[in-house]
């Protein structure tokens, strides 16, 4: 049942960096997002469109796009939480889009300031907006098995907020375990709940892996048929409204594990842990990817 190639979504320089203590200058964001589309990732979420006083980290979007408007070879969606930031983003180049909602209350208020229900009101605005631009959304939803907050977030919650990011006409959504706390156990019923109302092809996960359990929760929606992973290269990231989340599962340990099933990337391992290593030394802190310590120490 596992797919023959599987699409995966870079999140480094957005969800990686978005929650560093020390600002990362916009060269070496630049340069990082050039070197993971080296590596042949097919999508890197370059940064995102959010207001600057909430998420100063990536307050310079607009010139970090404006540095990669030549680059080719992956497609650059940005985070929007709202038309203005759309249109901020449209305004800066951006050709892709992503939405951000959540599956629980509590975190709904506390990352955009609003309840789900205003929140998938603003979203369907700018997917309209988005629309007449022939513009693709990506949508997420956050707290997808549990919250920081709330604690066990029900299956059926995901699926109504996964039904309206659909119908609203996002192209695909993605299933994020904010703070990482999913197990196999709890992750197979909410995807089977999301599949009820989202075809398989739409849908993406999201694990971060404060738990450790990111690799095992990928397998098993592989092996219900998932084909989009998001991850992020060295494991960097975590988000700032989601306290004692840490990164996201490491790109290169997906690369490895996927490798390893015969399951076709087009990443190049080598030149991916190329990638991870520049960042980290910027950063001062060895790799949170298992497979780039393993293969860095050969
Ligand atoms: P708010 O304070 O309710 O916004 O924030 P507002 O509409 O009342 O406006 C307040 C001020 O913000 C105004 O400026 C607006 O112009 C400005 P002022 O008049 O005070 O000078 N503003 C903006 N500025 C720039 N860009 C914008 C924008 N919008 C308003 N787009 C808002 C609401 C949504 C803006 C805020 O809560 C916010 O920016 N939140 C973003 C939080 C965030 O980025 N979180 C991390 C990403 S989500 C994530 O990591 C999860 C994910 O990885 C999946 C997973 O792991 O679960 C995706
Ligand atoms: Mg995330």
């Amino acid at each position: 049942n596992i797919p023959s190639h599987v699409k995966i979504v870079e999140v480094g320089p957005r969800d990686g960096l978005q929650n560093e203590k020390e600002i990362v200058p916009t060269t070496v964001k630049v340069k990082l997002i050039k070197m993971l589309v080296s590596s042949g990732l097919p999508v890197v979420e370059a940064t995102s469109f959010v207001s600057p006083k909430w998420v100063p980290q990536l307050a310079d979007a607009k010139d970090v796009m404006e540095a990669i408007q030549n680059v080719e070879g992956a497609r650059f969606p940005v985070l929007t939480p709202n038309l203005k930031g759309f249109e901020a983003a449209i305004a800066a180049g951006a050709t892709e889009v992503a939405i951000f909602a959540s599956a629980s209350e509590s975190f709904s208020k506390s990352n955009i300031n609003c309840s789900i229900e205003d929140s998938l009101t603003r979203y369907r605005d700018v997917v309209s907006a988005a629309r007449e631009l022939s513009i693709p959304v990506r949508g997420y939803i956050s707290c997808v098995v549990g919250c920081p907050v709330e604690g066990m977030v029900p299956p059926s919650k995901v699926a109504y907020v996964a039904k309206q990011l659909s119908d609203m006409g996002c192209y695909e959504i993605s299933l994020g375990d904010t703070i990482g706390v999913g197990t196999p156990g709890t992750v197979i019923p909410m995807l089977e709940a999301a599949l009820d109302v989202v075809p398989i092809d739409k849908l993406a996960v999201h694990f971060h892996d404060t738990y450790g359990q990111a690799l095992s929760n990928i397998l098993a929606s592989l092996q219900m048929g998932i084909n989009t992973v998001d991850s992020s290269v060295s494991g960097l990231g975590g988000c700032p409204y989601a306290k004692g989340a840490s990164g996201n599962v490491a790109t290169e340990d997906v690369v490895y594990l996927l490798n390893g099933l015969g399951v076709k990337t087009n990443v190049d391992l080598g030149k991916l842990m190329l990638a991870g290593d520049f960042i980290c030394k910027h950063l001062g802190r060895q790799s949170n990817s298992k497979t780039a310590i393993a293969l860095s120490k050969k």
